[in-house]
């Protein structure tokens, strides 16, 4: 059964006061906070089974390699991936992307060949491609949302045609929230023989995720979004696809055979992790995963689903609130202006309170700009967080009015 004050229990962060307020976190999409179990895993892993891992004999180097491919496991059983084979573990979803970019675009993508974006795409499913279409000469196309920050079906076809070669675009936007149809959009884009690659970040941590249903061929996300720590993100990618890439960096661990002369390189994934990993890391993302798993799904969701119905109503009572991005399929992410005050004073006003929220360009300038602004605050959930939550932003907003 989930109560959430239960699992709030599970975050220490969150039980504590700062300047005598309670901690409002209303920042997870930038980081997610870390369940307790997460904290302990890594902390049990260096006290008592570190040593590096695919290399020693020894039983510490035997225990700490099952745990790291487990970690792989409970990713593959976490996005549904036809083999853990599938599941590279990157720095980041960042790294991810750039991963794809250096790798399969340079050595697939040519002059006349496209890349398809969308306008609410965070710097990351960005520039990566910018670059991939400065050195290559391909072009990067990007298709409009609506003014509202909503996925537009026609835009999106009017823009995919025999030259895309990849289609790379947000599962769910950072800054707005709004959920893209990514089912849809890889049957259209690969009816036209066109990859894809999804940029899960936002939509890991809020919406379940089964990439053998979707059929994508990349996905990225980040472990330290999804309750788990930073320096560990994950690449999903086909294995066939994974297969025929090259390298993305090289050195230890990468490689089948070496001589002064040549290298021949070993099958994927470890292909893509050349030197140590992030061992501990890559174990607490695992551990963060099964926690995801356990609270389940559907209860999450429910969760969530009340606590931005309970957001809406709420905000609904503040002359001069406005919602930037009120797409119908929507995430826990809300990004918002509230009159002329800037949202600069706004974030200071409710930092003074207790609550954080980012502000901002959210590593999305392009997408705030075309949505009319330069700077945005965003308040955002995390699993965790509940309708006390909600009313103490509501009130040091009103607050922040009163003062402007
Ligand atoms: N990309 C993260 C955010 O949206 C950091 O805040």
């Amino acid at each position: 059964m989930f109560d959430v004050y239960e699992i709030k229990k599970d975050f220490p962060v969150l039980l504590q006061s700062i300047n005598g307020k309670p901690v409002v976190y209303l920042d997870s999409a930038a980081s997610a906070q870390k369940p307790e179990c997460v904290i302990n895993k890594m902390s049990r892993i260096y006290n008592t089974t570190y040593a590096n891992v695919h290399r020693g004999l020894y039983a510490l180097a035997d225990e700490i390699t099952t745990e790291y491919e487990n970690a792989r496991q409970t990713v593959q059983k976490f996005i549904n991936a036809a083999s853990a084979k599938e599941v590279v573990f990157t720095r980041n979803a960042t790294e991810s992307i750039n991963l794809v970019a250096a790798t399969w675009a340079m050595d697939n993508l040519h002059e006349g060949d496209e890349i398809l974006i969308s306008e609410a795409e965070h710097h990351a499913n960005l520039i990566p491609w910018q670059i991939v279409s400065q050195k290559t000469g391909c072009t990067l196309r990007v298709f409009k949302i609506s003014d509202n920050g909503a996925y537009l079906p026609e835009e999106f076809i009017k823009n995919l045609n025999e030259h895309t070669k990849l289609v790379a675009v947000t599962g769910m936007s950072n800054v707005l929230g709004t959920v893209f149809p990514i089912k849809d959009i890889t049957a259209a884009a690969h009816r036209l023989n066109a990859k894809v690659l999804i940029d899960a970040c936002q939509l890991a941590v809020h919406r379940p995720i089964d990439v053998q249903e979707i059929d994508c061929d990349f996905l990225a996300f980040s472990g330290h979004k999804t309750y788990g720590p930073t320096g560990i993100g994950v690449l999903y990618g086909k294995y066939e696809i994974l297969q025929l890439m090259q390298p993305y960096q090289t050195g230890g661990d990468m490689v089948e055979k070496v001589t002064y002369q040549k290298t021949t390189y070993a099958q994927p994934p470890a292909r893509f992790e050349a030197g140590t990993p992030a061992i501990v890391e890559a174990i607490g993302l695992g551990e963060a995963l099964k926690y995801m798993l356990k609270t389940g799904w559907s209860d999450i969701e429910a969760h969530e689903r009340e606590l931005e119905l309970y957001m809406w109503q709420k905000t609904s009572e503040i002359k001069n609130f406005k919602h930037i991005g009120t797409a119908q399929d929507k995430g826990g992410v809300f990004a918002f202006q509230v009159g002329n005050i800037h949202p600069q004073d706004l974030a200071y006003v409710l930092g003074k309170e207790g609550v954080a929220v980012r502000i901002g360009h959210h590593c999305a300038e392009p997408l705030v700009n075309r949505m009319g602004y330069t700077s945005l605050a965003r308040a955002s959930f995390g699993l965790y967080n509940t309708k006390e939550d909600i009313d103490a932003f509501i009130a040091a907003v009103k607050k922040a009015s009163a003062f402007f």
